[in-house]
């Protein structure tokens, strides 16, 4: 892969508007998996959020302690504008793979897919170790390929496993059943715990 997936890539992106992963609000398979969480208290990482529709439905929710991550500036402002209260120690303009922290769950919502899949092995060893014993990665990867060169990157099931098993326990790697339309029958919802 040739492109340079950097925080300048992204920041154009968001620029020029081309931003067509960007639903406009929460997924539903990340709403529904809020509202089952009862535990309010929980500290929250969302990381490669972009405008960050999810952390404003867990907000809402009641989620408090809900982190921000992304290293582009311009959705963070946005953001920042829609949501005045949010607190901006919450927000955080940082590469993932330099982010230290420790968090009871981590959403995973395109953020995966938009990584040089290089990256991948990385990504779920630092996914670990920025969970808490137990702690809880969930949200939804992409379940096939793409015709096109990436941002997005597919893959599979058994691919995934590879990467994510040395780290995790698998409670949920399953076909998405409440994808929004669009993607319907082509995601993975997963759910799985640091060992
Ligand atoms: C495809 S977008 C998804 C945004 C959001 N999750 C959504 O679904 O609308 C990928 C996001 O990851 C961010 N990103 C990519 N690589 C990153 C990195 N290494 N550290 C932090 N953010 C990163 C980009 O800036 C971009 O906002």
């Amino acid at each position: 892969m040739n492109l340079s997936l950097d925080r300048d890539y992204w920041s154009a992106r968001y620029k020029h508007n081309q931003t067509g992963w960007d639903i406009g609000e929460a997924s539903t398979p990340i709403k529904q998996f809020l509202d089952q969480v009862k535990d309010k208290s929980l500290k929250i990482l969302i990381p490669g959020a972009g405008n960050a529709h999810e952390a404003a439905y867990a907000y809402n929710l009641g989620f408090k302690n809900v982190f921000i991550l992304d290293f582009a500036t311009l959705p963070l402002d946005n953001f920042k504008r829609s949501y005045p209260s949010f607190p901006s120690d919450q927000l955080c303009c940082e590469d993932f793979f330099e982010h230290e922290g420790s968090y009871d769950l981590i959403l995973e919502q395109t953020f995966f897919c938009a990584l040089d899949p290089s990256l991948r092995s990385k990504y779920a060893k630092k996914m670990s170790s920025l969970l808490e014993n137990d702690g809880v990665l969930a949200g939804v990867l992409f379940n096939r390929n793409f015709t096109h060169e990436g941002p997005p990157f597919g893959g599979s099931k058994e691919e995934y496993l590879r990467y994510f098993e040395p780290y995790f326990d698998i409670d949920i790697m399953e076909t998405c059943y409440n994808s929004i339309p669009p993607r319907q029958d082509s995601e993975l919802f997963i759910r799985m715990l640091r060992v």
